[in-house]
């Protein structure tokens, strides 16, 4: 996992030392970002010994590979370790005058802030509504420890321990579905109910459908079903009961789903729609062919040398995602509805104004995108997303492994779910 460790500039940061070991220990890669007035208390040696990388504030630095944006984005995981009254203030206004605040304003995975100051300077109502204002934007805000200050005071401003720091951050990213997580630590099973997503039912349909022309032959497409399978196994690995309906798949669905195998685009169809009521979920990423063969014959089609080839006559199938949105907003139902779609630019529009228009008439409430060509996206490891919202959240990218991609993915669902249909 890469962790980014924001380093605020009190006695504490000695600590973050040894939280960064704890992490580099366990295997994760971590680039640390001091603030100017850690660097009074810690020397950027000592950071780039421990990390392994360079190290530095400056938003100037290596300005062609626009690192003040990259480090935000490619982070699976942001800990603010310790998170000064100063540094919580500039997160929660969105200030971004350095490398840490617009690496925080840049961050779209889970955020852990470890405060550290004096009691008088935690207790404030200034910094408590800025405590406040950040869990409410979903970054998580460590209670600090009590116990003996700098000076003579004690009381609740400590740093946590940097173990504890590690087994919340951890648990924050097993939680969020952040992929490699769960065998890193044993801490970092998410605790039951911890996640938007434990309890709840997503039903994933994956694969490409097949549409039969003969008992022998059909008409299929390139899918893998690989970004179904990284879906369903991020959806579990959360917490979640996963239904995963299979079209063909070139690999095997993840352990401990329930499967419904389908084959065609109407068994499909029946499948999912079956799957609706008792789901808080639907994530339609099966390639679903939009065309299925007239006429399906029930032998094998022969060639004849008197006969010309034959012509195959095609009739619209229907669009599962259209279907699911119409039951369930007849229905006055909540589930969360989520599309794929696999987009190439043409002369008409871009893939993303492809994407937006598609978004619209299929009224689901997420449109996962990704641009594909041959050989691009479908039977790849590797994937680059964005995702759109009907309700016109600022549009997210996720990219990487489809791993990767998939835990970007049920994160988005686990902060919509909590925010549209609240836990019970
Ligand atoms: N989909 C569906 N039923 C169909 C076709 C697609 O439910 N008959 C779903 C896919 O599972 C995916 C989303 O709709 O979640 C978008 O699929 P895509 O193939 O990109 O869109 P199409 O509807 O085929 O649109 P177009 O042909 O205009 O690209």
């Amino acid at each position: 996992m890469r962790i980014v460790l924001g380093v605020g500039g009190g006695i504490a940061a000695y600590k973050a030392a040894s939280l960064l070991r704890l992490f580099t220990e366990a295997g994760h890669d971590v680039t640390v970002i001091p603030t100017e007035a850690a660097g009074k208390f810690v020397g950027v040696a000592t950071w780039e010994a421990l990390s392994g990388h360079p190290v530095s504030n400056s938003v100037f630095d290596e300005v062609p590979q626009v690192r003040h944006v990259r480090l935000g984005h490619e982070a699976d995981l942001v800990v603010v370790a310790p998170a000064t009254a100063d540094l919580l203030a500039k997160a929660a206004t969105g200030q971004a005058d350095d490398l840490l605040t617009t690496t925080l304003l840049m961050a779209r995975g889970p955020v852990l802030f470890a405060p550290a100051m004096h009691t008088e300077m935690w207790q404030h109502a200034a910094t408590q509504a800025n405590v406040e204002t950040l869990r409410s934007r979903g970054a998580t805000v460590l209670e600090p420890a009590t116990g003996r200050l700098t000076g003579p005071d004690s009381g609740p401003g400590r740093l946590p321990e940097p173990e504890a720091i590690r087994d919340a951050a951890l648990a924050l990213a097993s939680a969020a579905g952040v992929a490699g997580t769960v065998q890193d630590h044993t801490l970092l099973a998410a605790p039951s109910g911890s996640t938007p997503l434990a309890g709840r039912t997503i039903t994933i349909s994956a694969g490409g459908t097949r549409e039969a022309l003969d008992p022998v032959r059909f008409l299929g497409n390139r899918s893998s079903g690989k970004q179904g399978a990284a879906l369903a196994a991020a959806a579990l690995e959360a917490g979640a009961r996963v239904r995963f309906l299979a079209a063909h798949m070139d690999v095997e669905p993840p352990a401990g789903v329930e499967l419904v195998s389908v084959e065609s685009a109407l068994e499909l169809r029946d499948a999912a729609l079956a799957a609706l009521p008792d789901s808080d979920v639907v994530i339609m990423a099966a390639a679903v062919a939009d065309f299925r063969p007239a006429e399906v014959s029930g032998t094998k089609i022969k060639k004849r040398d008197d006969q010309e080839a034959p012509v195959v006559r095609l009739v619209r199938n229907p669009d599962i995602l259209h279907e699911l949105v119409d039951t369930r907003n007849a229905s006055g139902g909540e589930q969360l509805l989520v599309g794929f779609a696999a987009e190439t630019g043409d002369e008409e529009g871009g893939v993303m104004e492809h994407a937006q228009a598609k978004l619209e008439r299929k009224g689901c409430d997420l449109l996962v995108v990704n641009h594909v060509g041959v050989g691009r996206v479908f039977g790849q490891d590797d994937n680059s997303v964005v995702i759109l919202s009907l309700r016109g959240a600022e549009p997210q990218s996720a990219s990487g492994s489809k791993a990767d991609v998939a835990a970007a993915v049920i994160d988005r669902i686990g902060a919509e779910l909590s925010r549209v249909v609240p836990p019970a």
